[in-house]
């Protein structure tokens, strides 16, 4: 596991890098991508990069994390939404190539991993971190043998969440997410956390014991992770 700590402009350009270095010995990758706040800024620079012609997504697969049970694609809530509006429609991936799992038809969770493995497997998978420590909407609990599934999501998670909506009751309570499992099958990891509220969770993920109670320590155990955090995120790190 490598650790950088840095601002989150140069996170952003230097996480940015690691998908033009990828993109250029395999213009084909499959890139497993990620929501919240954290990622913007590196989209953000994803979007520059294509627009400059530095790195091009026209042969990409993208696979992300989750989505929002009860949220059709058009809702400005949705994962779907914010993908396309982060950086999907401003890069030139071919729409049919990009996948969300579904929040409406429920029975297609069942075949996202054998999907992604159909496609060759996840290349690169992009992470951020909730304050519990989840990794896509995997709660404290999720068996590390977890694949694509529905989950519940925890009072916590739909409080931190509720400032994307209109009030806390707005927060739809289930979501579909990539399991432990699906995450630590791809074989390269980026993490990105910022700002002092995960500095405790990135604590208890990077020097921690390994435990489900923690989802994102199980990435201490996965071979090739790169950690990107910035001074707030780092501060409670030995
Ligand atoms: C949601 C997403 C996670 C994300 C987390 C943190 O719960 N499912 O994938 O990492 O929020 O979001 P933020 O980056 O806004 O702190």
């Amino acid at each position: 596991m490598r650790i950088i700590i840095d601002t989150p402009e140069k996170i952003a350009e230097m996480a940015a890098l690691r998908y033009v270095e990828l993109l250029s010995q395999k213009p084909n990758a499959i890139l497993g991508l990620a929501t919240g706040s954290t990622p913007i800024g590196l989209y953000k620079e994803l979007v520059k990069l294509n627009r400059e012609g530095k790195l091009s997504f026209k042969d990409a697969t993208t696979f992300n994390l989750d989505e929002y049970v009860g949220l059709e694609p058009t809702h400005d809530q949705s994962y779907r939404y914010f993908m396309n509006e982060n950086l999907l429609s401003h890069v030139d991936v071919p729409t049919e190539k990009t996948h969300v799992p579904s929040g409406i038809d429920l029975t297609k969770a069942a075949s996202y991993d054998s999907e992604i493995a159909a496609a060759g497997g996840i290349d690169l998978q992009l992470l951020g971190i909730g304050n519990n420590g989840h990794i896509g909407f995997n709660e404290p609990g999720t068996p590390i043998g977890s694949t694509t599934h529905l989950v519940e999501l925890t009072q916590s998670t739909r409080e931190a969440n509720a400032r994307f909506f209109g009030s806390i009751d707005d927060v739809p309570t289930q979501a579909v997410t990539m399991g432990i499992k699906t995450v630590m099958n791809a074989k390269s990891i980026i993490l990105i956390a910022l700002g002092k509220g995960k500095a405790e969770t990135i604590k208890n993920t990077l020097q921690g014991e390994v435990t489900p109670e923690v989802p994102a320590s199980i990435l201490q155990l996965h071979p090739d992770v790169e950690v990107y955090l910035d001074h707030e995120a780092a501060s409670l790190l030995d």
